[in-house]
């Protein structure tokens, strides 16, 4: 798509958020790509080089080997090194600022929507957050740092108070969403005028329903994503570019349009 086509279609999105009354985002790991944290479906994604079996909870919790893996990475900085939001990240939290943000329901677990400034209880994460540890049988969570912070001596690390499994608070597969999350997600995608996807493949569910339910519930949808996805027929606009440089320009227009 070239420049021109890019910043018309972005000046076509800002006059949608202008008009909108209840715009959610919904945004997945192609939001944070640009971040240095890599996607799972995109070009060298995750999946490319892990097996996502590895990260359903049955082989979580019967193979401690795929256990001791993950924490080893976890140690490495493999999934929650000290990364920073991206433009596409401060463009929606500037949205907010502007009165122009219902709420964002993101599929990622790396707290760089809260981190750009958008107020946590308008974030609703669905694949939980790397923030936590959690521990399988007694359910007691601990800051992921302080894990962390076990594992120079320990490559299998327990529950301090009960010895059960401790698992990342990130939803594996196989595991059931947080059900308040989900609820209040899909009852907000229910109430929007607006839904704007950036950076997913939408083929995960139940978090793919977030678009179709606002799709359904006659809602425009705009969709900011490299690579097509299920939804794209549906959109009323849709961008083939990069999150941040797109939604760069969408806010550029944005202020543009609010000044007059
Ligand atoms: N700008 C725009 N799009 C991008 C960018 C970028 N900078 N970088 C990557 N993309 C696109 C990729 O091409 C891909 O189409 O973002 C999409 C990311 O899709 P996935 O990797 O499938 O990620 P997501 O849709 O969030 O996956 C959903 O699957 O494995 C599970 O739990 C995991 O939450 C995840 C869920």
């Amino acid at each position: 798509m070239g420049g021109d086509d890019i910043d018309k279609q972005a000046e076509n999105i800002a006059e949608l958020i202008v008009n909108a009354q209840r715009c959610l985002v919904f945004s997945g790991a192609g939001i944070s790509t640009e971040s240095g944290i890599p996607d799972f479906r995109g070009e060298d994604g995750i999946w490319t080089k892990l097996d996502p079996e590895d990260f359903t909870i049955q082989r979580f919790v019967a193979r401690p080997e795929v256990r001791k893996v993950q924490w080893k990475l976890l140690a490495e900085g493999g999934l929650v090194k000290n990364v920073q939001p991206n433009a596409a990240h401060y463009a929606v939290a500037e949205m907010d600022k502007l009165g122009k943000l219902d709420c964002v329901v993101t599929q990622n677990i790396d707290n760089l929507h809260q981190t750009a400034g958008v107020p946590d209880d308008k974030v609703f994460e669905l694949h939980g957050n790397m923030q936590y540890v959690r521990c399988l049988s007694c359910r007691k969570r601990f800051p992921m740092g302080e894990i962390i912070s076990r594992l120079a001596r320990e490559e299998l690390p327990e529950c301090e108070a009960c010895k059960g499994i401790l698992k990342p608070d990130a939803v594996y597969f196989g595991e059931m969403l947080p059900q308040a999350v989900l609820s209040e997600a899909s009852r907000r995608a229910n109430l929007c005028d607006l839904c704007i996807v950036i950076g997913s493949t939408l083929v995960v569910y139940p978090a793919a329903y977030i678009p179709e339910y606002a799709f359904n519930a006659g809602a425009k949808i705009v969709i900011i994503n490299i690579g097509s996805t299920p939804m794209d027929s549906r959109a009323a606009v849709r961008i083939e570019g990069k999150a941040g440089e797109v939604m760069g320009k969408v806010m550029n227009h944005v202020r543009n349009r609010i000044r007059k």
